[in-house]
């Protein structure tokens, strides 16, 4: 060959290198395209969620150095409408420590803007973030950033030390600004020991962020404790919602420093994946939505760098049914940012055997349906279906039992004036279902075939009718 043909054959070979790895980011099979995923390595909890000036910042449980869980980091990123993440360097870091040789991993927590300058934390013209974490064995900690979040550093000392020397289970400290008493609470797990027999959240007050003073205990929830005021849609009542790590909640009523629980403990989410769920602290009044993020715990990845994924950004809101007052979650309006081709079904009838959907293929679709349950026996939808029969995932609404039947659960879901009205969200190695406004909402993860794209809706034995089947194809967030 030639000198100069050699030249050319190398220099396509390091052009296509690099348009190959481009193409390859964010690209892999089971890689969520609309989903927040760690470059590479473990993630879990979502910590530190906080809007500042025009950012959404995302923290999350991390181990920079493995795909397990250990060696707890926070990761960082920013984001101007939750989807399209901008990765930050780590921001909190164990304590005392290398990665081999660390005492104290930074655990879950939250953060805050310190509008007033409470904690005197504050150097120049911008407002400090204050983040509030736990460090494993070492106490609950601040770390704080006088730069919109782009570097932290840390107060010396802890804001609440162990209670007991050898207490471990004291952690995932949610902290807000409660204005009637013009005071920050923090909501803080507390594990059993001697004196708590019980496990259960302990709320605490403080003037500054720094000092912390015990007000109230409350039995029987377990990790990651989140509690924000909600009006009742349609009334001019507020209520309370105190959560925790398993997706249960309680409705009650909070005076600045005791939750009394006017409910049992709800499920919030009926997936198999929904654990550690933060809202958004500081989300301006105008907007005035509570934004929720869970860690879809326990999916799998196979051959992924990365392990572990967030839930779609959700607005929480309360709405009273005959079985009491109860939380609505719904996908954030700025999905319509990754909106791509649309297809769209109105008022028609469907029968056993066609498939109205065939000539849609995706493995990222946004897809919302009203159905008439009419005569039919069941109907459905198959995602991720490929070429046999019983390929795809199904999810199906059972109209005898009313039940709502998916990655192996069965849910009780009720027709609203003979209708279901479903979204689904769909990525590549997840499906999210809203149904009934939301009062329905599951997360789970899934791992289909990924070469099998195909969709179908179905009905068994009787027509349904479609009011309106409406689909998006959903871009990549991080191209
Ligand atoms: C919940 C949790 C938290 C803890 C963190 C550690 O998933 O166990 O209680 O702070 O994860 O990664």
């Amino acid at each position: 060959m030639k000198y100069k043909n050699r030249f050319l054959l190398v220099f396509s070979l390091f052009l296509g290198s690099i348009s190959f790895a481009q193409h390859q980011y964010y690209n892999e099979p089971y890689r969520p395209q609309f989903h927040f995923t760690a470059e590479k390595n473990w993630l879990n909890d979502p910590n530190g969620l906080v809007y500042y000036k025009g950012e959404y910042h995302l923290f999350y449980q991390h181990n920079p150095s493995g795909r397990n869980w250990g060696n707890m980091h926070w990761g960082h990123a920013v984001s101007t409408d939750m989807i399209r993440w901008q990765h930050r360097p780590l921001a909190v870091f164990p304590l005392d420590g290398t990665p081999d040789n660390y005492s104290c991993p930074a655990f879950s927590g939250s953060a805050v803007v310190d509008w007033n300058n409470s904690s005197k934390l504050q150097k120049g013209k911008e407002k400090t973030l204050v983040a509030i974490y736990t460090a494993f064995k070492c106490g609950q900690r601040i770390v704080y950033s006088n730069d919109k979040g782009r570097t932290w550093k840390s107060y010396p000392d802890p804001v609440i030390p162990l209670m007991k020397e050898g207490t471990m289970d004291e952690r995932d400290p949610k902290v807000f600004w409660h204005e009637p008493t013009k005071k920050w609470v923090m909501a803080l797990y507390i594990g059993p020991d001697k004196d708590h027999k019980e496990r259960g959240i302990a709320f605490y007050t403080s003037g500054n962020l720094l000092q912390w003073e015990q007000k109230s205990f409350l039995k029987g929830m377990y990790e990651c404790p989140d509690l924000f005021e909600l009006p009742v849609e349609g009334t001019s009542e507020r209520k309370w919602v105190l959560h925790a790590a398993d997706g249960g909640y309680m409705v009650g009523n909070f005076d600045g420093t005791k939750f009394t629980p006017e409910t049992d403990i709800i499920k919030m989410d009926l997936g198999n994946n929904f654990y550690a769920a933060q809202s958004y602290s500081d989300i301006p009044e105008k907007d005035g939505r509570r934004i929720q993020i869970a860690w879809m715990s326990g999916g799998t990845y196979p051959g992924s760098p990365f392990n572990q994924q967030m839930s779609f950004p959700c607005v929480l809101t309360l709405k009273r049914f005959n079985e009491g007052i109860r939380v609505c979650r719904n996908p954030v309006a700025e999905i319509k940012n990754m909106y791509g081709e649309r297809f769209s079904f109105r008022n028609q009838p469907v029968a056993p055997g066609s498939n109205i959907l065939g000539e849609i293929k995706g493995d990222a679709l946004d897809i919302r349906a009203v159905i008439q349950t009419g005569a039919a026996k069941g109907f459905g939808f198959v995602v991720r279906k490929g070429d046999y029969e019983t390929s795809g995932t199904v999810i199906h609404y059972d109209v005898l039992n009313k039940k709502l039947q998916v990655l192996g659960k069965s849910l009780d879901l009720e027709p609203v004036n003979g209708k279901i009205d479903m979204r689904i969200l769909l990525d590549r190695s997840s499906v999210e279902i809203f149904a009934n406004g939301g009062k329905l909402s599951f997360s789970s993860c899934f791992i289909p075939i990924h070469t099998f794209n195909d969709l179908e809706f179905y009905s068994n034995e009787g027509n349904v009718h479609i009011d309106e089947i409406e689909i998006h194809k959903i871009r990549s967030a991080w191209r």
